[in-house]
């Protein structure tokens, strides 16, 4: 099978790696990829949002499927347009996507179907929003735009002040755009965060490896909220107790909800959430594989993507073999320096090979361009150094090794990638590890790390 993969990102590139494994896969095509992708895959000046463009493309290639990656065009309705063209597709349709299409939405689907997340409301006037907030006065209050706002529409509010400002930012100030005219604001949940990527082709949910994102910019997650500056997999919190009750209270319960709305959900379904006292909650859904836990979750993975993607396709996911391999996997997310606000593109990437010189190791592109033999850095998020080893210290250690020896004026990385993890290996009952504290020894030894 030719295959063509809409995206540009790690996450992107961690998809080919796998599909390029298999036996089924023929040609490889991804638009418009990055500069790392280019060696695996031909790429392509389509923008992954660029439905028509993407139609013409596959129908240029002659290709028998095509897997899109990224939520807007997902949101956008690109799986319908290519399934009406008669291509293969992985990924949701437009009806389905909306499941992370919109906040409101996916709120709506839970609190009717009994699927536990945090209490809510929604405004869509910001003087009501403004009066609910000051009457609850708990804080942090969470403020959420309802439409995709690059993985920036949150804001926890640390005071009425906050919120306030929040709210008119989005609602009044419409900072979204169209995507935060209506917000959703909801209770503040504590625990640790866990993220469980799915397959489902509506009929079967299968849960791939847990993974933990580390999604603010600094160290000891201080800092703004990133897309992701690294990730580890499996989530050590996330033990087979928990994965159980989330099959039966959570995982489930929502493909079977996506069924009941005339919404079958086809392709890779992402659980984000929240291990709170009161037993595990949903954060969020997304529609598509996440960024950057692709990138630690795929190279675990004991199956063929491809064969994967076709049995999803053709409802008989139930039918295929999917298992996971021993040991860790760890992802280290090198950033362009001021990321995630502004930064500056076009710095020369040295100490830059394949493996990051480590053996072991992979460098996933998310931000790459290749010119004239050279790379350079072109987007926030630059490169996923990935390893996998039999411990989680053992697979850090390789990915520190090999970020290490790459550089380019003004990188950022995060040093404390996989220490809370490392501590809830450690501890005997995890869940009562708070962060703050169980970070202060980290903080003492390695100061933090403020690099930006
Ligand atoms: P989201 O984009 O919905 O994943 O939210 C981004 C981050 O905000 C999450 O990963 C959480 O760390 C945090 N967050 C979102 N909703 C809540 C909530 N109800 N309570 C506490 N933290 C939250
Ligand atoms: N890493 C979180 C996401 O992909 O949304």
């Amino acid at each position: 099978m030719d295959i063509l993969v809409v995206g540009g990102g790690g996450r992107e590139h961690a998809i080919i790696m796998k599909l390029a494994e298999s036996k089924k896969v023929g040609k490889l095509y991804c638009t418009p990829g990055n500069g790392g992708i280019s060696k695996y895959a031909e790429c392509f000046d389509v923008a992954a949002t660029d439905i028509e463009g993407v139609v013409a493309l596959a129908k240029k290639l002659k290709v028998d499927m095509v897997a899109v990656a990224p939520d807007d065009p997902l949101v956008l309705g690109m799986v319908d347009a290519l399934q009406a063209e008669g291509f293969k597709t992985f990924g949701p349709k437009k009806d389905a996507a909306i499941i992370e299409g919109s906040k409101v939405f996916s709120k709506e689907l839970m609190k009717k179907y009994n699927i536990p997340t945090a209490q809510y409301e929604v405004f869509d006037n910001s003087a009501e929003a403004i009066a609910y907030v000051k009457k609850q006065n708990t804080y942090p209050a969470v403020i959420k735009a309802d439409g995709l706002a690059l993985g920036k529409g949150v804001i926890l509010a640390q005071n009425e002040e906050e919120a306030v400002e929040a709210i008119h930012s989005m609602i009044d100030e419409l900072k979204f755009g169209k995507s935060s005219s209506t917000i959703v604001v909801e209770e503040f949940l504590t625990g640790p965060e866990v993220s469980v990527l799915s397959f489902t082709d509506g009929k079967t949910v299968v849960p791939m490896i847990s993974s933990m994102d580390h999604k603010r910019a600094l160290d000891c997650d201080l800092g703004l909220n990133t897309g992701g500056m690294g990730t580890v997999a499996p989530n050590p919190y996330y033990t087979e107790d928990i994965a159980k009750q989330c099959m039966e209270q959570i995982f489930l319960p929502t493909i079977n909800a996506m069924n009941a709305e005339g919404r079958t959900f086809e392709g890779c379904l992402y659980f984000g959430l929240m291990l709170t006292p009161k037993g595990p909650k949903v954060i969020e859904y997304n529609c598509r594989f996440g960024d950057p836990e692709t990138q630690v979750v795929l190279p675990m993975l004991d199956g063929d993507l491809c064969e994967i993607f076709e049995a999803i396709y053709e409802h008989r996911l139930a039918d295929v073999n999917i298992g996971w391999k021993e040991g860790y996997c760890t992802c280290v997310v090198m950033a362009s320096g001021g990321y995630p606000t502004s930064y500056k593109k076009g710095y020369e990437i040295t100490g830059l090979d394949e493996n990051g010189q480590v053996d072991g190791a992979f460098v996933y592109h998310a931000g790459t361009k290749l010119a004239d033999g050279k790379f350079t850095n072109n987007g926030g998020r630059v490169l996923g150094v990935t390893c996998t080893a039999l411990t989680l210290q053992g697979a850090l250690d390789k990915s520190y090794a090999a970020v290490k020896k790459i550089n380019w004026e003004d990188v950022h990385y995060r040093s404390d990638i996989g220490q809370r993890a490392l501590k809830a290996l450690e501890s005997t009952d995890p869940l009562e590890l708070g962060y703050k504290e169980d970070m202060e020894e980290y903080i003492e030894e390695n100061g933090v790390y403020l690099r930006q």
